[in-house]
């Protein structure tokens, strides 16, 4: 919004700029003040120029047609409640390829630089074990025979973790975890878990599927 506005008023300028130069050239000069008459038609023009540089001025004051339309048009055919909003279906092929590769930009280009700080110990893992069957197993199952009903509901759907290998490194996974994914259900832990934390369930899910016996109890909260 802020760039779009700054590109509009970027053009105003430029506009208004030229506009300048071309009143200043077509100026007739009065007979008895020639310099006074074009100092003031300038003035005029500058007033305006500065006027335009508010960004709200701008928006009232001169709409761009086609930008004008659009909005109109994409306001108008919300309003006809054709677009689907309810969750108990899956996300189109489109939909998953298109925002599946802008999300995982996005991932990329914000996760930390450097590696997973934290060792696959025992003690890690158990430690992460805990973490995933109290907060995150809900969402993203157990085990491969834990259904994952409530997690599958969502739209998008949360990803069965026993069942399907996340594409993301550590340092990515560990960015979703602590921000959450915008207009999910991924919620952002950063606000109650501590970075150590969010490590050790990384940790955990890199290993998945080949935990230690004393892990997997933790994780079916068998604990010794
Ligand atoms: C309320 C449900 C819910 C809970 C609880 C939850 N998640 Fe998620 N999570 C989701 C959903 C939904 C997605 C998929 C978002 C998407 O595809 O854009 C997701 C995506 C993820 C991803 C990205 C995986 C991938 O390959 O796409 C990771 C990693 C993740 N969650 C980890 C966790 C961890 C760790 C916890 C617990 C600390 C947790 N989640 C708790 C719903 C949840």
């Amino acid at each position: 919004m802020s760039s779009c506005l700054a590109q509009g008023h970027y053009r105003v300028d430029l506009r208004r700029a030229s506009g300048w130069r071309v009143a200043a050239r077509q100026a007739k000069p009065a007979e008895n003040d020639p310099a006074g008459n074009i100092r003031s038609r300038l003035g005029r023009l500058h007033r305006g120029a500065i006027l335009d540089r508010c960004p709200l001025k701008w928006l009232s004051s001169s709409p761009d047609p086609v930008q004008f339309s659009y909005a109109f048009l994409g306001t108008s055919f919300a309003k006809l409640g054709v677009l689907p909003v309810q969750a108990d279906v899956s996300p189109s092929p489109l939909e998953t390829t298109l925002l599946g590769s802008a999300l995982h930009a996005s991932v990329a280009r914000h996760a930390p630089n450097g590696g997973n700080p934290m060792s696959a110990s025992e003690e890690n893992l158990v430690a992460g074990a805990k973490l995933y069957r109290q907060m995150c197993s809900r969402c993203h199952g157990l085990s491969r025979e834990s259904d994952n009903t409530y997690g599958r509901s969502f739209y998008p759907p949360a990803p069965h973790f026993a069942l399907s290998r996340t594409s993301y490194t550590d340092t990515e996974m560990f960015w979703i975890i602590k921000h959450g994914i915008r207009n999910t259900a991924m919620l952002a832990w950063g606000n109650l878990l501590s970075d150590d934390e969010i490590w050790q369930v990384v940790t955990l899910l890199r290993e998945f599927n080949s935990l230690p016996d004393s892990v997997t109890l933790e994780l079916r909260g068998h604990h010794k």
